[in-house]
């Protein structure tokens, strides 16, 4: 579900035209729709109300503080991977309290800050992280919260690079190994078991994965209650999204088309995973990100040039792999549309950005109709994964934000003035004449 659709052929975000962000704002140009965010979230909510929970929103899905106000406002909680994220939650309003801290890498100083500010929970991913984070504490005199993360050796069936919960991967402890680790764990005076984790990808569109790891891991999570009293049982994010046009049309319920049966959807989620939770008696934290955030947002595209070489059909936008890495990262597929509906035949194109690089490509040889320079498309379900992912490869400046609410829309990052990109650099003492 999604509020980017066409009426009387011309694209919308909720009740404001595209076309007159981009008119007024320039391109390349992200846009988000807080309705879309804030019906994500309340889908996601709901589904789980037979359960005493928490959304911890995954912050590195869309870090712009707009969105993370957004969703502060609905009371949820963060997932997030750095010093950075959580500031960032900070500052636009979220609270500390609520935040859950991920990632195999976090310095002394990152636990040190989130200590600081109270957060929920670090998820643990080693023993050596365990014992820098006893180290930490204890210098603080404080008992830091903690859970640790499991790894349940399960196949996610999604994209390699964002698998995350077999032992071919970095993440958390091997199943096998938890409970020795709770035990030693336990011995260590200045940690507070407070629960046990899990995620095993990202990108999942079956439920199956889900089911299966926690089958695997609640009666793990039973054990750890009775014997450390542990009060949560996070299951991780995951849910997946339709990046796919046929099903992605924008049609308000697509999933409860028939061609859309297998595909997950909140309820499904849900209705698999609450009866296997429920039992348990913990509070359960779910860390969705892309589900989210994924197609509330897209980023808008002007078309330079047209070009033909061999036999390939090239449309050259002003937006790059630097914008949106997806495609060129992971094959993804970003659905593209015309701001204006054009009717006619459809030619095989291959839509490509500016950057020096062949991977910089927004699809290849897809049906799109004629375009011309001038034109303008937009690349869709870039809400998550999309700007929190872009860099200033080729000297790009980072394209401007924007959140649209009903008629309103505000900008919620300013484009990057060109020598912005180089403000922190600046030359060696003995080249200066
Ligand atoms: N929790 C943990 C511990 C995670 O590592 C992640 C994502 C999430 C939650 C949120 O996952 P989500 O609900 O968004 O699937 N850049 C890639 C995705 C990387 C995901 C990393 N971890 C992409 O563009 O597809």
């Amino acid at each position: 579900m999604h509020d980017f659709k066409y009426v009387h052929g011309e694209l919308y975000c909720e009740n404001v035209p595209v076309a007159a962000l981009v008119k007024r704002y320039g391109t390349p140009l992200y846009i988000y729709s807080q309705n879309t965010l804030e019906q994500h979230f309340r889908k996601l909510d709901k589904a789980l109300a037979g359960l005493d929970h928490l959304i911890c929103y995954a912050v590195k899905a869309n870090s712009n503080l707009a969105v993370i106000r957004v969703l502060a406002d609905l009371g949820s909680g963060f997932d997030i991977v750095s010093q950075g994220e959580l500031m960032r939650v900070q500052t636009a309003g979220g609270n500390p309290r609520q935040c859950v801290f991920a990632g195999v890498g976090k310095t002394e100083a990152e636990i040190r800050y989130a200590l600081e500010q109270n957060i929920y929970c670090f998820n643990v991913e080693s023993e050596a992280e365990l014992q820098r984070i006893e180290r930490v504490a204890a210098r603080m005199k404080r008992r830091a919260p903690v859970a640790i993360r499991v790894n349940p050796n399960v196949e996610a069936h999604t994209h390699a690079k964002i698998t995350t919960g077999t032992y071919e991967n970095k993440f958390g402890i091997a199943f096998e190994q938890v409970p020795a680790l709770y035990a030693r764990a336990s011995k260590l005076k200045h940690l507070h078991l407070r629960g046990v984790q899990m995620h095993i990808g990202s990108q999942l569109t079956e439920v199956a994965p889900f089911r299966q790891a926690v089958e695997k891991v609640a009666p793990l999570a039973a054990a750890l209650k009775q014997r450390y009293g542990i009060e949560f049982f996070s299951i991780g994010g995951g849910l997946g999204i339709v990046y796919d046009p046929a099903l992605a049309s924008g049609q308000p319920e697509w999933w409860q088309r028939p061609q859309a049966k297998s595909l997950l959807t909140p309820a499904r989620y849900a209705e698999a995973l609450v009866p296997l939770l429920q039992p348990l008696g913990l509070k359960v934290l779910i860390e969705p990100g892309r589900f989210i955030v994924g197609n509330a947002g897209i980023l808008v595209t002007r078309v330079e040039y047209l070009k033909r070489t061999g036999r390939k059909n090239f449309v050259i936008v002003d937006a790059a792999m630097n914008d949106l890495i997806r495609p060129a990262f992971y094959d993804a597929f970003h659905e593209i549309v015309p701001l204006r509906k054009k009717s006619g035949a459809s030619t095989a194109t291959d839509v490509v950005g500016p950057v020096c690089e062949s991977g910089d490509y927004f699809c290849k040889d897809r049906p799109l109709p004629r375009l011309k320079e001038g034109d303008y498309l937009a690349l869709l379900s870039a809400g998550a994964y999309g700007s929190v992912m872009g860099s200033n490869y080729n000297s790009r400046p980072r394209p401007a934000e924007i959140l649209v609410t009903g008629k309103r829309h505000a900008v919620v990052r300013e484009a990057e003035a060109l020598p912005a990109i180089w403000q922190n650099e600046k030359l060696a003492p003995w080249q200066k004449r």
